[in-house]
């Protein structure tokens, strides 16, 4: 008998438990009909409009002990997700991305976005997670961020800090992951980083302002021909020749000798002089190539062919060149010559024909009167 009543008893509570005109609510507490785990609502035996409403898809929600549960009262099946706005169904949580796996256990189908990146929820793509940094993109592989072209540095993982990514200095450019600053390039091509990096200059043997945009004319002149300039060098004055004993034309468009030298510049540093220093005593003008150009000081001297050569007095004079002051060369009297050289007076008339025509004639002359 007692057995029979615990039978019956259990039965009734069965039959209490069924009780329930919506098919998707459960007897609860009190015998009050609440809605089912998966469904969210007011049971139709509480409210007679009422109705337990599924769950949207891939959600799930756990048997209420109460009356008007939110639909907000079902949770996604994937934990990296959570409700639509419209609670139409899941969408990926903020930095995730991927489309939620709906069956609940299982892998998920939301992946976190890469380190450093961030995205809003419902992100289907790996390619909208952003990077923190605004100076920062994702790498190809999508595995994280690098500084964008033109930048350089690492990137700063945390949003709202300070960038982690510099920009190149003004007129370099780099490839998007660029770590050091040494990986920024002039964009004129002529022009390099300053040791300090912090700026474009012109290359060693180059002068002037390198151009900041790339592709545009080079603002970095090659030095003339023989000179050299350190980097960094603004003016075509900066560029000193290469043979110490020369120097730029006053145009600056080559090397020639200094002053009281001559001969042609030696174009390659280190080597020997192309450019000699003028006899004692004689003077040139910058620029001079032969030796004949050096200028004795006595204006009516020049020098001579001898080794090594000095001043003599110029043809149709004679005497002593001087240093200083006065000419010590005298001028032939009119109408008579002198070697170069001459150092005493041997000026002689001009006898073009008493030297040698004179003498035959006489001759002749002698032979026709032995005749
Ligand atoms: C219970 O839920 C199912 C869907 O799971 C639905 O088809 C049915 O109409 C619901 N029952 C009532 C009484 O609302
Ligand atoms: C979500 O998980 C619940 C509990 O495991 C399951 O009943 C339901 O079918 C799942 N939803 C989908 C769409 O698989
Ligand atoms: C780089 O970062 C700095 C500092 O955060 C910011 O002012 C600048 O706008 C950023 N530049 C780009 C191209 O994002
Ligand atoms: C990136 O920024 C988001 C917020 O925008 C933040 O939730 C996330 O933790 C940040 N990532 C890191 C690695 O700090
Ligand atoms: C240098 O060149 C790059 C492209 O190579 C360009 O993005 C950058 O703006 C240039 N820098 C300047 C200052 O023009
Ligand atoms: C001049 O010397 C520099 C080094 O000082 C060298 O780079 C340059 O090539 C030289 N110029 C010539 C024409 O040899
Ligand atoms: C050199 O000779 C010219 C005449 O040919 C003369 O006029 C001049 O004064 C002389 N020079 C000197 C420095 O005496």
């Amino acid at each position: 008998m007692k057995a029979t009543s615990l039978i019956l008893i259990s039965l009734a509570v069965i039959a209490t438990v069924n009780a329930c005109t919506d098919t998707n609510a459960t007897a609860g507490a009190g015998g009050t009909c609440f809605c089912n785990a998966g469904y969210y609502g007011t049971s139709t035996d509480v409210t007679a409009s009422g109705a337990c409403q599924k769950c949207p898809t891939g959600t799930n929600s756990v048997a209420a002990t109460a009356s008007g549960t939110l639909v907000t009262s079902c949770t996604c099946n994937d934990t990296n997700a959570g409700l639509k706005a419209d609670n139409s169904g899941c969408q990926c949580k903020a930095n995730f991305y991927g489309t939620p796996n709906a069956v609940a256990g299982g892998a998920t189908g939301c992946t976190a976005c890469p380190t450093g990146t961030a995205s809003p929820a419902g992100t289907a793509a790996v390619t909208s997670c952003a990077c923190n940094d605004t100076n920062a993109s994702l790498k190809g592989d999508n595995s994280g961020c690098q500084c964008k072209a033109n930048f350089y540095g690492t990137p700063n993982a945390v949003a709202g800090g300070a960038t982690g990514c510099t920009a190149c200095p003004t007129g370099s450019a780099a490839a998007a992951g660029s770590t050091a600053v040494t990986s920024c390039a002039c964009n004129d091509t002529n022009s390099a980083l300053k040791a300090d990096n912090s700026a474009c200059i012109c290359k060693a043997n180059f002068y002037g302002t390198p151009n900041a945009v790339a592709g545009g004319a080079t603002g970095c002149t090659a030095c003339p021909t023989g000179s050299a300039a350190a980097a960094g060098s603004t003016a075509v004055t900066s560029c000193a020749c290469n043979d110490t004993n020369s120097a730029l034309k006053a145009d600056n468009s080559a090397c020639i000798c200094k002053a009281n030298f001559y001969g042609t510049p030696n174009a390659v540093a280190g080597g020997a002089t192309g450019c000699t220093a003028c006899p004692t005593g004689t003077t040139s003008t910058a620029g001079t190539t032969v030796i004949g150009s050096c200028a004795c000081p006595d204006t009516n001297a020049s020098l001579n062919t001898a080794t090594p050569p000095v001043c003599q007095c110029n043809a149709n004079f004679y005497g002593t060149p001087t240093t200083t002051g006065a000419s010590g060369c005298t001028a032939c009297p009119s109408g008579q010559t002198a070697p170069a050289g001459s150092a005493t007076n041997v000026c002689k008339a001009a006898s073009t024909s008493s030297t040698y025509i004179l003498p035959i004639v006489s001759l002749l002359f002698s032979l026709v009167m032995l005749i």
